[in-house]
Protein backbone atom coordinates (compact mmCIF):
# COMPACT_ATOMS: atom_id res chain seq x y z
CA UNK A 1 0.00 0.00 0.00
CA UNK A 2 1.24 3.47 -0.71
CA UNK A 3 2.11 6.11 1.61
CA UNK A 4 -0.10 8.39 0.03
CA UNK A 5 -2.93 6.00 0.28
CA UNK A 6 -3.34 4.62 3.38
CA UNK A 7 -6.78 3.20 2.84
CA UNK A 8 -5.82 1.65 -0.17
CA UNK A 9 -9.19 2.60 -2.53
CA UNK A 10 -7.53 6.64 -3.77
CA UNK A 11 -5.42 4.12 -6.17
CA UNK A 12 -8.19 2.72 -7.52
CA UNK A 13 -11.15 5.42 -7.96
CA UNK A 14 -8.67 8.65 -8.69
CA UNK A 15 -7.73 7.60 -12.06
CA UNK A 16 -11.39 7.03 -12.99
CA UNK A 17 -11.87 9.99 -11.74
CA UNK A 18 -9.29 12.07 -13.56
CA UNK A 19 -10.29 9.72 -16.63
CA UNK A 20 -13.92 11.22 -16.69
CA UNK A 21 -15.32 14.74 -17.76
CA UNK A 22 -17.91 14.38 -14.82
CA UNK A 23 -18.36 12.68 -11.42
CA UNK A 24 -20.86 11.85 -8.49
CA UNK A 25 -19.46 10.65 -5.24
CA UNK A 26 -22.41 9.64 -3.37
CA UNK A 27 -21.90 9.58 0.45
CA UNK A 28 -18.91 11.67 0.03
CA UNK A 29 -18.57 12.27 3.79
CA UNK A 30 -15.61 15.45 4.03
CA UNK A 31 -15.04 14.83 0.53
CA UNK A 32 -11.53 14.61 0.20
CA UNK A 33 -11.64 12.08 -2.44
CA UNK A 34 -13.52 14.71 -4.91
CA UNK A 35 -11.00 17.36 -3.56
CA UNK A 36 -7.48 15.45 -4.58
CA UNK A 37 -9.13 14.77 -7.74
CA UNK A 38 -9.22 18.66 -8.23
CA UNK A 39 -6.07 19.56 -6.63
CA UNK A 40 -4.64 16.75 -9.20
CA UNK A 41 -5.84 18.68 -12.06
CA UNK A 42 -9.33 17.54 -12.72
CA UNK A 43 -11.58 20.38 -14.98
CA UNK A 44 -14.50 18.48 -14.85
CA UNK A 45 -17.87 18.64 -13.27
CA UNK A 46 -17.42 17.47 -9.26
CA UNK A 47 -20.64 16.81 -6.98
CA UNK A 48 -20.39 15.30 -3.65
CA UNK A 49 -23.95 14.52 -2.06
CA UNK A 50 -24.08 13.53 1.48
CA UNK A 51 -27.03 13.52 3.94
CA UNK A 52 -24.87 14.37 6.88
CA UNK A 53 -24.84 18.17 7.88
CA UNK A 54 -21.84 17.50 9.67
CA UNK A 55 -19.90 15.65 7.13
CA UNK A 56 -21.59 18.26 4.09
CA UNK A 57 -20.11 21.31 6.43
CA UNK A 58 -16.36 19.70 6.60
CA UNK A 59 -16.29 19.13 2.60
CA UNK A 60 -17.35 22.70 2.55
CA UNK A 61 -14.50 23.86 3.62
CA UNK A 62 -13.04 22.92 0.29
CA UNK A 63 -14.63 24.86 -2.34
CA UNK A 64 -13.70 23.65 -5.56
CA UNK A 65 -16.21 21.34 -5.74
CA UNK A 66 -20.07 21.54 -5.78
CA UNK A 67 -21.33 20.15 -2.47
CA UNK A 68 -24.85 18.87 -2.13
CA UNK A 69 -26.29 18.02 1.15
CA UNK A 70 -29.50 15.01 0.58
CA UNK A 71 -29.32 11.72 -0.92
CA UNK A 72 -30.16 10.60 -3.85
CA UNK A 73 -34.27 10.03 -3.05
CA UNK A 74 -34.25 14.07 -2.51
CA UNK A 75 -31.32 14.49 -4.98
CA UNK A 76 -31.91 13.09 -8.35
CA UNK A 77 -29.91 13.18 -11.24
CA UNK A 78 -30.90 12.26 -15.06
CA UNK A 79 -28.04 10.76 -17.73
CA UNK A 80 -24.89 13.40 -16.08
CA UNK A 81 -22.15 11.75 -15.04
CA UNK A 82 -19.81 9.75 -16.94
CA UNK A 83 -18.52 7.90 -13.33
CA UNK A 84 -20.37 7.70 -10.07
CA UNK A 85 -18.59 6.37 -7.01
CA UNK A 86 -19.45 5.17 -3.58
CA UNK A 87 -16.18 5.02 -1.50
CA UNK A 88 -15.87 4.28 2.79
CA UNK A 89 -17.97 1.24 1.94
CA UNK A 90 -20.78 3.49 1.96
CA UNK A 91 -23.08 1.62 -0.03
CA UNK A 92 -23.36 -0.71 3.07
CA UNK A 93 -25.84 1.93 5.02
CA UNK A 94 -28.44 0.66 2.47
CA UNK A 95 -30.24 -1.84 4.53
CA UNK A 96 -32.97 -3.17 2.77
CA UNK A 97 -33.18 -4.72 -0.79
CA UNK A 98 -35.82 -1.38 -1.69
CA UNK A 99 -33.45 1.07 0.03
CA UNK A 100 -30.73 -0.72 -2.38
CA UNK A 101 -32.52 -0.99 -5.82
CA UNK A 102 -34.06 2.34 -4.82
CA UNK A 103 -30.34 3.53 -4.57
CA UNK A 104 -29.44 1.43 -7.76
CA UNK A 105 -32.29 2.75 -10.09
CA UNK A 106 -31.21 6.75 -9.11
CA UNK A 107 -27.63 6.04 -10.06
CA UNK A 108 -28.39 3.92 -13.23
CA UNK A 109 -30.84 7.30 -14.06
CA UNK A 110 -27.91 9.42 -13.35
CA UNK A 111 -25.32 8.02 -15.41
CA UNK A 112 -24.93 8.60 -19.34
CA UNK A 113 -25.27 5.89 -21.56
CA UNK A 114 -21.49 4.97 -21.18
CA UNK A 115 -21.45 6.10 -17.41
CA UNK A 116 -20.51 3.95 -14.97
CA UNK A 117 -20.85 2.94 -11.44
CA UNK A 118 -17.69 2.07 -9.32
CA UNK A 119 -18.31 0.85 -5.71
CA UNK A 120 -17.09 -1.11 -2.65
CA UNK A 121 -18.78 -3.50 0.09
CA UNK A 122 -17.06 -5.53 2.93
CA UNK A 123 -17.42 -9.22 1.70
CA UNK A 124 -19.17 -10.81 4.42
CA UNK A 125 -17.56 -14.46 4.06
CA UNK A 126 -14.72 -13.01 6.12
CA UNK A 127 -16.45 -11.66 8.45
CA UNK A 128 -14.24 -8.34 9.07
CA UNK A 129 -16.72 -6.75 12.06
CA UNK A 130 -14.55 -9.31 14.09
CA UNK A 131 -12.02 -6.53 14.77
CA UNK A 132 -13.93 -3.72 15.29
CA UNK A 133 -13.41 -4.06 19.31
CA UNK A 134 -11.37 -1.10 21.18
CA UNK A 135 -7.90 -2.85 20.65
CA UNK A 136 -8.71 -1.92 16.84
CA UNK A 137 -9.39 1.33 17.59
CA UNK A 138 -7.71 4.53 16.18
CA UNK A 139 -6.36 7.95 17.23
CA UNK A 140 -5.98 11.15 14.94
CA UNK A 141 -5.68 14.88 16.05
CA UNK A 142 -8.63 16.98 14.51
CA UNK A 143 -8.65 21.06 15.28
CA UNK A 144 -5.58 20.58 17.52
CA UNK A 145 -6.98 17.97 20.01
CA UNK A 146 -6.29 14.34 20.27
CA UNK A 147 -9.48 11.93 19.91
CA UNK A 148 -9.74 8.20 20.10
CA UNK A 149 -12.65 6.16 17.96
CA UNK A 150 -13.28 2.68 18.69
CA UNK A 151 -16.09 0.74 17.68
CA UNK A 152 -18.42 -2.11 19.51
CA UNK A 153 -20.26 -4.48 17.85
CA UNK A 154 -23.43 -4.94 19.48
CA UNK A 155 -25.20 -8.22 17.89
CA UNK A 156 -25.40 -9.24 14.34
CA UNK A 157 -28.06 -10.35 12.47
CA UNK A 158 -27.53 -12.34 9.30
CA UNK A 159 -26.26 -10.04 6.99
CA UNK A 160 -26.81 -6.83 9.85
CA UNK A 161 -24.72 -5.73 11.94
CA UNK A 162 -25.08 -3.25 14.60
CA UNK A 163 -22.36 -1.56 15.92
CA UNK A 164 -22.04 2.04 18.22
CA UNK A 165 -19.06 4.39 17.52
CA UNK A 166 -16.93 5.29 20.76
CA UNK A 167 -14.90 9.42 20.24
CA UNK A 168 -13.14 10.07 23.40
CA UNK A 169 -10.90 12.52 24.17
CA UNK A 170 -9.22 13.57 27.73
CA UNK A 171 -10.09 17.26 26.29
CA UNK A 172 -13.76 16.50 26.56
CA UNK A 173 -16.40 16.15 29.19
CA UNK A 174 -17.79 12.88 28.42
CA UNK A 175 -17.28 10.40 25.35
CA UNK A 176 -19.90 10.68 22.26
CA UNK A 177 -21.43 7.57 21.38
CA UNK A 178 -23.54 7.11 17.75
CA UNK A 179 -25.50 4.00 16.94
CA UNK A 180 -24.62 2.43 13.19
CA UNK A 181 -26.17 -0.80 11.07
CA UNK A 182 -24.35 -1.65 7.86
CA UNK A 183 -25.27 -4.35 5.43
CA UNK A 184 -22.88 -7.09 4.30
CA UNK A 185 -24.59 -7.94 1.59
CA UNK A 186 -22.96 -11.22 -0.54
CA UNK A 187 -21.18 -11.14 -3.68
CA UNK A 188 -24.87 -13.20 -5.32
CA UNK A 189 -27.55 -11.17 -3.49
CA UNK A 190 -25.85 -7.59 -4.76
CA UNK A 191 -25.46 -9.44 -8.38
CA UNK A 192 -29.22 -10.06 -8.48
CA UNK A 193 -29.93 -6.66 -6.89
CA UNK A 194 -27.33 -5.12 -9.84
CA UNK A 195 -29.37 -6.84 -12.41
CA UNK A 196 -33.06 -6.10 -10.96
CA UNK A 197 -32.00 -2.33 -11.49
CA UNK A 198 -30.62 -2.86 -14.95
CA UNK A 199 -26.81 -2.65 -14.32
CA UNK A 200 -24.32 -5.15 -15.72
CA UNK A 201 -21.12 -6.20 -14.19
CA UNK A 202 -18.34 -4.97 -16.02
CA UNK A 203 -15.43 -5.91 -13.50
CA UNK A 204 -15.42 -6.96 -10.08
CA UNK A 205 -12.04 -7.35 -7.58
CA UNK A 206 -11.88 -8.75 -4.14
CA UNK A 207 -9.07 -5.75 -2.89
CA UNK A 208 -7.82 -2.65 -3.83
CA UNK A 209 -4.32 -4.29 -6.02
CA UNK A 210 -7.07 -6.06 -8.34
CA UNK A 211 -6.99 -9.33 -7.20
CA UNK A 212 -9.71 -11.78 -8.14
CA UNK A 213 -13.03 -11.89 -5.82
CA UNK A 214 -12.68 -15.13 -3.77
CA UNK A 215 -14.09 -16.11 -0.33
CA UNK A 216 -11.48 -14.83 1.37
CA UNK A 217 -11.03 -11.35 -0.05
CA UNK A 218 -11.66 -8.21 1.95
CA UNK A 219 -13.80 -6.59 -0.51
CA UNK A 220 -16.31 -7.12 -3.22
CA UNK A 221 -15.20 -4.07 -5.36
CA UNK A 222 -17.66 -3.74 -8.32
CA UNK A 223 -17.83 -1.47 -11.80
CA UNK A 224 -20.99 -1.31 -13.48
CA UNK A 225 -22.25 0.25 -16.69
CA UNK A 226 -26.29 0.22 -17.74
CA UNK A 227 -27.40 -3.14 -19.03
C1 LIG B 1 -18.22 5.68 5.98
S1 LIG B 1 -18.70 7.23 5.33
C2 LIG B 1 -17.76 7.27 3.81
C3 LIG B 1 -17.44 8.67 3.40
C4 LIG B 1 -16.56 8.82 2.16
N1 LIG B 1 -17.22 8.29 0.98
C5 LIG B 1 -15.24 8.16 2.34
O1 LIG B 1 -14.85 7.33 1.52
O2 LIG B 1 -14.53 8.51 3.30
C6 LIG B 1 -20.37 6.92 4.78
C7 LIG B 1 -21.07 8.17 4.32
O3 LIG B 1 -22.35 7.82 3.81
C8 LIG B 1 -23.24 8.84 4.15
N2 LIG B 1 -24.63 8.35 4.04
C9 LIG B 1 -25.43 7.86 5.02
N3 LIG B 1 -26.64 7.55 4.52
C10 LIG B 1 -26.60 7.86 3.20
C11 LIG B 1 -27.55 7.79 2.14
N4 LIG B 1 -28.77 7.31 2.31
N5 LIG B 1 -27.17 8.23 0.90
C12 LIG B 1 -25.93 8.69 0.70
N6 LIG B 1 -24.98 8.77 1.66
C13 LIG B 1 -25.33 8.37 2.89
C14 LIG B 1 -22.83 9.25 5.55
O4 LIG B 1 -23.31 10.54 5.91
C15 LIG B 1 -21.31 9.18 5.44
O5 LIG B 1 -20.75 10.42 5.08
Amino acid sequence: MHPFDPRGDFGFYLPMIMAADAVLDVGCGAGLLLHTARERGHRGRLVGLDPAPGMLAQARLRPNVEWRQGDLATTPFHEEFDLVVMTGHAFQVFLTDQEIHQALTAIRAALTLTGRFAFETRNPLVQGWRQWTPEHGRTFVADGVEIRAEHRVQRVEGEFVHFTNTFSSAAWERPEVSRSTLRFISADDLGSALAEAGLEIERQFGDWDSGPLTDGSPEIITVVRPG
